[in-house]
């Protein structure tokens, strides 16, 4: 039997849905190459942050890129002097991934404030990114600052990006808003092509003997994967964006529930830093081997089976199921 595991995403087509997520392997090019070897349908770049362009304190890409990894991933880390890699820098490497393979390369812009910096999206455009990620990695501290001037910011900070370039255009979200769905229907009045669930908060620790906050970069396990299936169910019914996962995917199992709860393409970091980019060809391999042993002929007749409208129990996913679940508990 034949299977298809390509899929349609933000317009591209990709030959299958994994796709590489922003992180340090994508900040090089030999790492680069190897994941594009392994199978990986589109790669996204890691990000240029507005703090960067700005020249302000680097803020989230500190917690990325400022530390040692773990032991765990210390061999996959290729050597990335994330800072030392400027604006001008950034759009070089656009154009070197673009040359280096031929999946489609994403570009990533990580910010949340409105101004001039935006126009970086129209240059990583012309060095030759197939579609934009802007990562809205926000922080609310100011009480001032209701949930409606929050979203407002972040809504006007999409539309200035759109307006600045005619690639697709996704946005990489956070999963606390009040209503994601209202403020997903408002990204896609903005211009939003797609979204991505969800960011990873990056929590300081406390240490109690030096009174100081300690910097804490946990890389993810698939239990961090059911926050993204539930959302991924509620949404893909109702929004025509394209949909990708991010957070928790380390196996093929993790991938074909996010396709089933609606995702168009899952992105994979963690797990390709854990494991090496040659992951991606033993997710492939799981994925695919499932799919056979059920039948299935193609990714798009996977695709949305277990969301909010299809799956035979939506209660699980909503409140409904609430008490019962917790009656449950032995
Ligand atoms: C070391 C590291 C660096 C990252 N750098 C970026 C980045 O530059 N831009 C971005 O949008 N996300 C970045 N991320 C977040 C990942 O793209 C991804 O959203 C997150 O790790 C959850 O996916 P995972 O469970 O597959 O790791 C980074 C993650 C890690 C672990």
């Amino acid at each position: 039997m034949s299977l298809d595991l390509s899929t349609r995403c933000l317009g591209l087509t990709l030959a299958n849905p994994l796709v590489a997520g922003a992180g340090p392997l994508t900040a090089n090019l030999d790492t680069i190459r190897a994941l594009e070897d392994a199978g990986a349908g589109a790669i996204v770049l890691r990000s240029l942050f507005e703090e960067q362009i700005t020249g302000r304190e680097l803020g989230a890409a500190k917690h990325l890129y400022g530390h040692a990894p773990s032991a765990e991933a210390q061999s996959w880390f290729p050597d990335v002097d994330a800072f030392a890699l400027g604006p001008d820098e950034y759009l070089e490497h656009v154009q070197r991934a673009r040359a280096a393979v031929r999946v489609p390369v994403i570009g990533s812009l990580n910010g949340t404030t409105r101004g001039g910096w935006v126009h970086y999206a129209r240059l990583i455009e012309e060095a030759g990114a197939s579609a934009l990620e802007l990562n809205l990695y926000d922080v609310p501290t100011d009480p001032a600052a209701d949930s409606i001037a929050v979203e407002d910011r972040l809504l006007g900070l999409v539309r200035d990006v759109r307006a600045a370039i005619s690639i697709p255009l996704s946005v990489k979200l956070s999963p606390f808003f009040s209503s994601l769905p209202a403020f997903v229907r408002e990204l896609e009045h903005a211009g939003a092509n797609g979204i991505v669930l969800f960011n990873r908060f990056y929590q300081p620790d406390i240490d109690l003997e030096a009174l100081e906050l300690q910097r804490t970069l946990r890389l993810s396990d698939s239990s961090e994967l059911p926050l993204r299936l539930r959302w991924l169910a509620v949404l893909s019914p109702i929004t025509p964006l394209s949909l990708q996962a991010s957070g928790g995917v380390h196996h093929g199992r993790d991938a074909l529930k996010a396709l089933m709860a609606g995702a168009h393409a899952v992105q994979l970091v963690s797990a390709l830093l854990q494991r090496g980019p040659g992951h991606l060809a033993q997710v492939l391999t799981e994925m695919r081997e499932w799919l056979l042993e059920h039948e299935y002929d193609s990714i798009e007749t996977l695709r949305g089976s277990m969301n909010l409208k299809r799956c035979p129990d939506p209660a699980h996913y909503e409140r409904s199921n609430y008490m019962a679940l917790l009656g449950s508990w032995q």
